[in-house]
């Protein structure tokens, strides 16, 4: 039988390994050892796996013909740790609110590699990002392009945009996931576009640059990038008899991640080259002179497979003939994906990595939910109270999407390499909880 590690290449961050006493190693760190010292649940990163997947990014947009950037999208997780190593590695940012500008103001990111999207941006987070100075605003209809060129105006700022084209490309990923379908809340559709480019150019304050699409997240194909990227490029030749040179495309994120061993294997960087080749053949074809400057976003495909979130295993609970529930100390607070879309998630035992699978079980969260089951059948080594049970590919669109829901604290954070942790964000506590009531 293969040890449960084996069977996790890929899943589990890069590296990952089991120590002589059997315990899950990542990082060089011994993952029961740092639930012991930082408690649970715990979310640990792996630094050099979101190092290598940002590198190999960058690496599969070189063969572009034209100026390339990777925009870390920042919504599958935003910190400033974090978004210090994306600006090392040479990435740009995507963030899609106020909160997530002054994450990257406080981190210190270059305020003109960061794009501010969003389909429902306030007055207040357009002036936050005129004040900052922000590189594009991705404008997503009529009414926030007035609201944005009238603030530009008052700022005296000239400010760079892209327009967010619905493609009309449905992607073969959950609905909930699809973002560029024809039906759908996000971007101007393709009838629009052409009203939206006047009311653009007749704004002094903004600057119209190019495209966007986004098609949606957890994508494994490469047809739906080629049907975005075909669409942008007839609407680039479109509105150039409106007087306007597309200089910049960006057929967004949406790169799929690799949950369990059963899923189809998913390289985000080597789908990303590809995209980078139908732009630049889409671009030659649609007789541009020269390839426009080309932006990627992905997100989940960075950061998904280097994070890990442990848990304590409380009750064991069997209901017989039935199934057998383990109960952890986290859940749909922590990670809502499963309740909210039916995400499947593999686990492990971290004390126990290599121990063969004796028993099916569910792994219930600890939240008053009948929905708040994290796996509803996963093959363990048969789980004990008190043991660490590890989830990975807990790194993307978990703690980003995480809430106080019960009034439970949010997890601790640590960041492992080379041997050695350190915490980047504190367990949240009660007073923390509190902190807002007046
Ligand atoms: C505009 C935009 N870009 C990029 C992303 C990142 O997607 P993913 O994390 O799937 O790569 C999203 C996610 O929804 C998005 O809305």
């Amino acid at each position: 039988m293969t040890s449960s590690i084996e069977h996790l290449a890929g899943i589990l961050p890069d590296g990952a390994t089991a120590n002589a006493a059997g315990h899950l190693v990542v990082g060089g760190c011994d993952l029961v050892a740092l639930a012991e010292s930082y408690g649970t649940p715990l979310y640990v990163y792996d630094e050099a796996t979101v190092r290598a997947r940002a590198r190999a990014f960058r690496d599969a947009l070189r063969g572009y013909p034209g100026r390339s950037t990777v925009c870390y999208a920042a919504k599958a997780y935003c910190a400033p740790w974090l978004l210090r190593i994306m600006a090392e590695e040479g990435l740009a940012l995507d963030v899609v609110s106020g909160g997530e500008l002054h994450t990257a103001a406080v981190a210190g990111f270059a305020p003109e590699r960061i794009s501010f999207h969003g389909n429902n941006k306030t007055d207040d987070e357009l002036e936050m990002a005129l004040r900052l100075r922000v590189g594009r605003v991705i404008v997503d209809n009529v009414e926030e392009i007035g609201r944005l060129a009238d603030r530009a105006d008052a700022a005296g700022v000239r400010q760079g945009v892209l327009l967010r084209v619905n493609p009309g490309v449905t992607a073969q990923t959950h609905a909930y996931l699809q973002t560029g379908a024809v039906d759908t809340k996000f971007g101007f559709s393709p009838d629009a576009v052409g009203g939206a480019v006047k009311a653009v150019l007749a704004r002094a304050a903004l600057v119209l640059w190019g495209l966007h699409a986004h098609i949606g997240s957890q994508i494994g194909e490469i047809e739906p990038y080629a049907a975005a990227v075909e669409r942008l490029f007839a609407l680039a030749q479109e509105i150039a008899k409106l007087g306007v040179d597309v200089r910049e495309i960006s057929p967004g994120g949406g790169y799929a991640a690799r949950y369990r061993p059963s899923d189809p294997p998913a390289d985000g960087p080597a789908m990303a080259g590809e995209v980078a080749r139908m732009v630049a053949e889409s671009s030659r074809r649609h007789g541009f002179a020269r390839p426009p400057d080309l932006a990627i976003e992905p997100g989940r495909a960075v950061v998904a497979t280097a994070g890990i979130a442990l848990y304590r295993v409380g009750s064991v609970k069997e209901i017989r003939g039935v199934r057998t529930y383990v109960a952890v100390d986290g859940g749909m607070a922590d990670n809502i994906r499963p309740t909210a879309y039916g995400a499947e998630y593999t686990a492990l035992l971290a004390g126990r990595a290599a121990a063969p699978a004796e028993q099916s079980v569910a792994i219930a969260g600890r939240y008053c939910e009948s929905g708040d089951v994290l796996i509803r059948e996963v093959r363990l080594p048969r789980p004990r109270h008190g043991e660490i049970l590890a989830i990975p590919v807990s790194g993307a669109y978990h703690l980003s999407m995480a809430s106080n829901y019960n009034l439970v604290p949010r997890p601790a954070v640590v960041v492992v390499r080379d041997g050695s942790s350190r915490l980047v964000r504190r367990r949240e506590t009660y007073d923390a909880l509190l902190s807002a009531e007046v």
